[in-house]
């Protein structure tokens, strides 16, 4: 995925065992579509942090930053099952009794606003794993990292020039194919040095230039339509909203449709097409 440093940094910190304190946090930072998440998966699923972890839980924060929410689904998480137990005391015990002497990983994905005390609160009840327990979180704040981390926060820079064309031609050119033209391959690097390493904007890039074949369409693309990115939030809002505005009308409704369902959420695809239809969209 072109990010063997930051893998490696992250694993150090995740299979240390000559720790100081009980749980041990780790913050990755960096603005959105910078790719956290995606280090954060891949470190999770690596074969060696799975057998150094009693148990591996993964939950997804966002927006609000609610204590019992976030319990209940740790818990879950923990369980591999719903939970509707509501009573914060239950909560509270079940965390302990799933925790309790073992060694685990737990990620806490895309944390905004948190408060001193809130955070505490929780963290006091996720301190009966085992030492050598880690915890991840992503952030887009440093503020946030500075408030929960016990580590130095480790922040995330953008993908190399190499890793950013490989991923670009990737998507531009579909599965099997691949570009043997040097002048269009040019094109390509001056269009991946333009999104500045920002893995999301490259994604995005390459999916509009899927549609784009020639070598005319790439350069112009290139010197009118895609100005150059800079890691900040808006230029990056630009890019997407560029692959919005080349969706046809018809199917520009359906994607705003997909605004009703809640961040994070696992939409299901029949589901997602029986609305569609419902909504004569399709
Ligand atoms: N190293 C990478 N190689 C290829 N694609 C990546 C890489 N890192 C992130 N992505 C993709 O870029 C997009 C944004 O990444 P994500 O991890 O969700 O960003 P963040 O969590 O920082 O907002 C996702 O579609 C993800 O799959
Ligand atoms: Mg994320």
């Amino acid at each position: 995925m072109g990010r063997d440093d930051d893998k490696k940094i992250v694993m150090k910190f995740l299979l240390d065992s000559n720790v100081k304190e009980h749980v041990s946090i780790l913050p990755i930072v960096g603005i959105g579509g910078l790719g956290k998440t995606a280090l954060a998966q891949c470190v999770y699923n690596d074969k060696m942090v799975t057998k150094y972890f009693d148990l591996k839980m993964w939950v997804c924060v966002s927006n609000d930053f609610d204590v019992k929410k976030i319990v209940k689904n740790i818990i879950a998480c923990a369980k591999k099952k719903e939970q509707t137990e509501v009573v914060m005391e239950h909560l509270q015990s079940e965390l302990r009794g799933e925790i309790d002497g073992k060694r685990y990983l737990l990620v806490l994905d895309d944390l905004w606003n948190v408060d001193q005390e809130k955070w505490l609160s929780l963290k006091t009840l996720l301190v009966g794993g085992a030492r050598g327990s880690k915890i991840l979180i992503t952030t887009r704040l440093p503020l946030v990292a500075k408030i929960i981390g016990t580590a130095l926060p480790h922040f995330l820079g953008g993908l190399s020039e190499k890793a950013s064309v490989d991923l670009l031609m990737k998507i531009a050119c579909g599965k099997g194919e691949e570009i043997q033209d040097p002048e269009m391959l040019a094109i390509a690097k001056e269009i991946a040095r333009k999104c500045s390493g920002v893995p999301l904007v490259v994604r995005t890039v390459g999916s509009l230039l899927f549609f784009k074949k020639t070598n005319f369409e790439w350069l112009h693309f290139k010197d009118y339509e895609l100005p150059d990115v800079s890691q900040r939030e808006d230029h990056i809002k630009y890019v997407l909203r560029l692959s919005y505005d080349h969706l046809p009308s018809h199917l520009k409704q359906c994607f705003a449709f997909c605004s009703l369902f809640p961040k994070s959420y696992k939409i299901r695809k029949q589901t997602l097409v029986n609305l569609w239809m419902a909504e004569g969209f399709i």
